[in-house]
């Protein structure tokens, strides 16, 4: 962005009104924290939700019912609903997009609606994983990581002022089980290691995701910006968050260890998600990803550096709740 509009969007961070928010994707797994944060934050919360969310889903009318009481003001559309979206957009000053993995490269739809209402101070697409630019994925994550990679191109070439949140892996999706992807909790007698188990992973609660997006929104240390949730007690190795747990449930675990090889194979020969899965992964245990780089002030922030009076939910904490 031109230094110029830099200092226009700085200016009109700092004019004393909070900014009006509009999540799309609100009623997803990573959404709904984020609507529920900023409706918790104060801010005027806006949620597109579209026509048949509750009829293709039962459970969702619930939640719709939740963001209403929170006062919450619901816009019926859908990203393919381009004058409808940009109506939705004019409402508000900031834009957050959880749309699911399927919809990703479909945020050319959204980008589209804000160069033409014109009046967003924030972008924040969909994100909330690694950081795409700066990961050794393997397939299939490797494609899906060029989609988000190829947004964040769009979004820059269009001078749309943005945020990328990169929140790591989601504590309650990937630890419920500690990590052993098919099970429904987590081992009490083996369990699996990929790789050696000492490379540093990251995990955030999905709450704490959304509270640090929520008050990176308005901040211009963000503004054009990755936001690193890099919270320094859940930066831990996989053997490291295994011991814990075999603190906690007081007896040590059978230890089976999956080679390099052997992940690879398994990634290909599984089918979606569990590919998906095996393929993040093998980005995080087998090739550090999380923590292989320095957050560098030109192209990043960090989340618990910056906003320290967060009190987020630490792994071992979540252990103890699954004891
Ligand atoms: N770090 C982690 O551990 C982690 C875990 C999960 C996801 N993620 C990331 O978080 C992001 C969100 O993924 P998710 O799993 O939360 O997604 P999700 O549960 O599949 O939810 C997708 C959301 O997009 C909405 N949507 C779908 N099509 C739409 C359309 N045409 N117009 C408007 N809205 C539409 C859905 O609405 P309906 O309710 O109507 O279907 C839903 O609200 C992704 O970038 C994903 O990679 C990260």
């Amino acid at each position: 962005m031109p230094p110029k509009v830099v200092t226009q969007v700085k200016q009109l961070f700092t004019n004393g009104e909070k900014s009006k928010i509009l999540v799309i994707g609100g009623t997803g797994y990573i959404g709904k924290f984020i609507v529920e944060a900023s409706a918790k934050a104060g801010r005027s919360t806006f949620a597109l939700v579209r026509d048949q969310t509750t009829v293709s889903d039962p459970s969702k009318a619930k939640l719709i019912d939740s963001f209403k009481t929170h006062g919450v003001t619901l816009i019926q559309g859908d990203i393919y609903d381009h004058n409808n979206l940009v109506k939705a957009i004019k409402k508000v000053d900031i834009v957050i997009s959880a749309v699911g993995p399927v919809q990703i490269s479909d945020q050319v739809k959204i980008i589209d609606a804000i160069k033409e209402a014109g009046n967003v101070k924030t972008f924040l697409p969909s994100e909330f994983g690694l950081d795409v630019d700066r990961s050794a994925v393997v397939e299939p994550a490797a494609s899906s990581f060029k989609l988000k990679a190829n947004i964040r191109r769009l979004i820059e070439a269009a001078g749309i002022p943005y945020t990328y949140v990169v929140s790591y892996g989601g504590l309650r999706y990937f630890l419920h089980n500690l990590g052993q992807l098919n099970a429904a909790s987590p081992p009490r007698d083996k369990v699996t290691i990929l790789g050696d188990g000492n490379p540093k992973a990251i995990f955030v609660d999905e709450e704490d995701t959304a509270t640090y997006t929520i008050k990176a929104v308005e901040d211009p240390r963000t503004l054009n910006k990755n936001l690193y949730l890099r919270t320094p007690a859940n930066t831990l190795s996989f053997n490291e968050i295994v011991s814990l747990w075999e603190k906690k449930i007081g007896n040590p675990l059978d230890k089976i260890y999956i080679l390099e090889d052997q992940l690879l194979k398994q990634i290909q020969e599984s089918s979606f998600p569990l590919n998906l899965l095996l393929s993040l992964c093998h980005s995080v245990f087998l090739k550090e990803d999380a923590t292989s780089f320095e957050v560098q002030a030109s192209f990043g922030v960090e989340a618990s550096e910056l906003y320290p009076e967060v009190k987020y939910t630490t792994i071992k904490e979540y252990l103890d709740s699954l004891v």
